[in-house]
């Protein structure tokens, strides 16, 4: 099983096989992680997204990586978080299980996730770790097929909400 990693970056930078976009259902950009993988692909993928339909909320969608060093983006669309009734929980850890389904298609080894939905779209940070955390550590178990899975924080506080998740689900494991 391969290991779970969180670290500090820029998803953009990262030379992996598939990086994971916080998207919107629209598909078309927006601000957030969103915008930063639309500005450092170029204007190609949007072009790239347009035929795409758009995204429900919990699945996710493909496309090349144009001019970032990742080969492909999978944009995923993560839950608006409104108290917790209306089924983000689930909505969110489908974002990371469909993600990997998607990345595995196109024969990704490589993953880097950054935090689905902890930004515009205001999951409550915590609880947003433990679901990263532990529904990657299920889809996974047992897996010899994945290379790297990278969960990406974009400052100190998710990382060390991340290697707090890590370190439970490690100890339980
Ligand atoms: N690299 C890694 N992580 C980043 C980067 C980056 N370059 N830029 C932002 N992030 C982090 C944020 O700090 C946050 O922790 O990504 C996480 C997700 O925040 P958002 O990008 O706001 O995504 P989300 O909360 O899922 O909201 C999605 O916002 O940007 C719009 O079009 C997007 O409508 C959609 C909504």
């Amino acid at each position: 099983m391969p290991v779970i990693e969180a670290i500090k970056a820029d998803i953009t930078q990262l030379s992996v096989d598939a990086i994971v976009n916080a998207a919107n259902e629209g598909l078309l950009g927006g601000g957030g992680v969103d915008g930063a993988i639309h500005r450092a692909a170029g204007p190609q993928l949007l072009e790239a997204c347009r035929p795409l339909g758009g995204c429900v909320t919990g699945d996710a969608k493909i496309t090349a990586g144009f001019d970032l060093p990742a080969t492909w983006v999978v944009h995923t669309v993560g839950p608006v978080w409104l108290g917790g009734g209306a089924g983000e929980a689930a909505a969110l850890a489908s974002c990371y299980r469909r993600s990997l389904e998607v990345a595995s298609e196109h024969q990704c080894r490589s993953i880097a996730f950054p935090a689905i939905s902890c930004g515009a779209y205001r999951y409550p940070l915590e609880q947003a770790a433990r679901i990263a955390v532990t529904t990657l550590h299920r889809a996974l178990a047992g897996d010899d097929y994945w290379e790297s899975v990278l969960l990406v924080a974009f400052d100190d506080d998710m990382l060390q909400r991340y290697h707090k998740q890590l370190a439970k689900i490690t100890a339980a494991s």
